[in-house]
């Protein structure tokens, strides 16, 4: 797994703004993917073609599970998808405070490290926190594309996290090991603080820049 160009079955767990736009796009990319949700029941997601069913279906053969259900729902979400040892854990949420005033973890640790005790066994990379989902596909700023941060301390699971990233139009950038979570986390709050709590909107996106 981690191969340029290999099609990956993927299990993305919540069909909101983040993983309904991830899963469309993976989807027309040509990976496999199901979505977990509360009740698949019900109708009015836009899931394309993807299969909705419950976490743990939609997790049992993924190579790749990704969560992007809102923070309170985190812990429940992996509860409920079973047995994800060896699996590629994507965390894409962060732990908002309900105002979003801030955050309500972070400093010694971060969403996704918790994320990680929670899913033992599961090699936790952190991703598409740092830009709205309306910017996933569509990450283009002029001559510059937005990146796509992501850390991890699993190497092959870092590939197949670069080859995602890249799928939805961002230009990934490894920021280092897990607990650098506890920096992209803020850094996605700085992101919201802009776009809801000073009034910018959504087009704006992150750039590190090197010499
Ligand atoms: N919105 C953004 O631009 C953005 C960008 C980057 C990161 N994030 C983070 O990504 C996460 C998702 O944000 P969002 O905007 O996509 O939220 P959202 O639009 O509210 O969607 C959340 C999804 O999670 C589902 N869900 C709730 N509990 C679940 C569970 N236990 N298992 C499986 N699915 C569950 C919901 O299902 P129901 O509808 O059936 O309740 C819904 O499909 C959040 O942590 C957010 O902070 C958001």
């Amino acid at each position: 797994m981690g191969d340029m160009g290999e099609k990956l079955q993927i299990a993305v767990l919540g069909a909101g703004n983040v993983g309904g736009a991830l899963g469309r796009i993976w989807l027309s990319k040509g990976h496999k993917v199901t979505f977990g949700v509360p009740d698949p029941q019900k109708t009015n997601r836009k899931t394309g073609n993807a299969e909705v069913t419950t976490n743990k279906d939609a997790s049992a053969d993924a190579d790749v599970v990704v969560l992007s259900v809102p923070w309170p729902a985190a812990h429940e979400a992996i509860r409920n998808s079973g047995d994800v040892t060896n699996k590629v854990l994507i965390d894409c949420t962060n732990p908002l405070a309900p105002d979003l005033s801030g955050l309500v973890i972070g400093g010694t640790t971060s969403a996704a490290e918790m994320v990680a005790t929670w899913a033992p066994g599961a090699r936790v990379i952190k991703a598409f926190n740092t830009i709205g989902a309306a910017n996933y596909g569509n990450a283009q700023f002029g001559l510059q594309r937005a990146d796509g941060f992501y850390c991890g301390d699993d190497q092959q699971a870092k590939n197949v996290a670069k080859q995602l990233i890249e799928d939805v139009g961002l230009d990934p950038v490894d920021v280092g090991p897990l607990k650098n979570a506890r920096l992209l986390e803020p850094l996605a709050m700085l992101w919201i603080d802009l776009a809801v709590n000073q009034g910018q909107g959504t087009n704006h996106g992150f750039k590190l820049l090197r010499r």
